[in-house]
């Protein structure tokens, strides 16, 4: 069964396992599957150039599902990120976006632009909550400082048992601040799900906690990553099995020592 948890400081809830769509060409199929397993969460991006499909997965169960979709790096002045918008809610076929996140932080443009037309979106309604993407911890602070009247509830960023680089500073950052993580490239671009011709020691360990818990190794990492308590992981697949095995990462926990374990081998 899939757990759920709240976005940010939010009453709003998603699933704990959401569906990625970067490189996907599945068509509707494993979005389907994905949403009747109880994933509530699809992750999206005018830059994915798929917003359409999600649009089409979507279609007469759209207030069931969120959608978290992103503009682009190249579109953060203020008139960009408004057309963008515009852009990204006729592809979706819909006329509010749940999550609207900023893809990527980029210096040629001031945040305090981005912001300002984030404000504009989610004061007309069309944007329900804001995200970021890729953002740092001080680029997180300094966004926040240009957004005064509403939070950013989320910030999506690489993290898997091999990338655990946010846990220094930004993975404690988003927790006391109610920002939820949500971790991108989760199964390591599959590294971490197609164990089989990986003879080295770590893999042997989730393995070998995989067989324990009777799971994949793929959903061992997938429940790694949600054992973090603000934290959301959003794999990919093109396939319906791959999905419902991702999605079968939640509802069950791994044991403390279990995940001591994981994090010592994947150190
Ligand atoms: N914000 C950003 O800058 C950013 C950057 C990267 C990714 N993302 C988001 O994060 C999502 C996930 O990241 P990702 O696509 O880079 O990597 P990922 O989810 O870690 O891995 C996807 C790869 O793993 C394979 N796979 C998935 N489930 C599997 C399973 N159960 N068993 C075996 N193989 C499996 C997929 O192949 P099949 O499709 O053939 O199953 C695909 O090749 C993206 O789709 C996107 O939404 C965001």
């Amino acid at each position: 069964m899939m757990n759920h948890k709240k976005l940010g400081n939010t009453e709003l809830v998603i699933s704990e396992i959401g569906l990625g769509t970067w490189n996907y060409t599945g068509g509707v199929d494993p979005l389907k599957e994905g949403i009747g397993q109880g994933a509530n969460l699809i992750d999206t991006a005018e830059g994915y150039y798929n917003e359409d499909v999600v649009g089409d997965t979507v279609k007469g169960i759209r207030d069931k599902v969120i959608i978290a979709t992103k503009v682009s790096g190249r579109h953060l002045g203020y008139e960009d990120v408004l057309w963008a918008c515009e852009q990204s809610l006729k592809k979706l076929d819909t006329d509010y976006i749940d999550i609207y996140q900023v893809h990527w932080p980029n210096p040629s443009f001031p945040i305090k632009d981005t912001m300002e037309a984030m404000e504009k979106l989610v004061d007309e309604g069309v944007v329900q909550y804001v995200g970021v993407s890729n953002f740092s911890v001080n680029q997180l602070k300094e966004a926040q400082h240009f957004f005064p009247n509403y939070k950013i509830q989320s910030n999506q960023v690489r993290y898997n048992l091999n990338d655990r680089e946010i846990e220094d500073d930004l993975l404690p950052y988003c927790l006391e601040n109610s920002i939820t993580v949500l971790a991108y490239t989760p199964l390591d671009s599959g590294t971490l799900s197609n164990t089989n011709t990986d003879s080295s020691d770590k893999i042997k360990v989730l393995n070998r906690i995989a067989n324990k818990y009777n799971k994949t190794p793929g959903q061992v990492a997938l429940n790694w990553c949600i054992r973090h308590e603000n934290v959301v992981a959003i794999p990919k697949s093109n396939s319906v099995d791959r999905t419902i095995e991702n999605c079968g990462s939640s509802g069950w926990y791994i044991a403390d020592e279990d995940m001591a374990e994981l994090n010592k081998a994947f150190q």
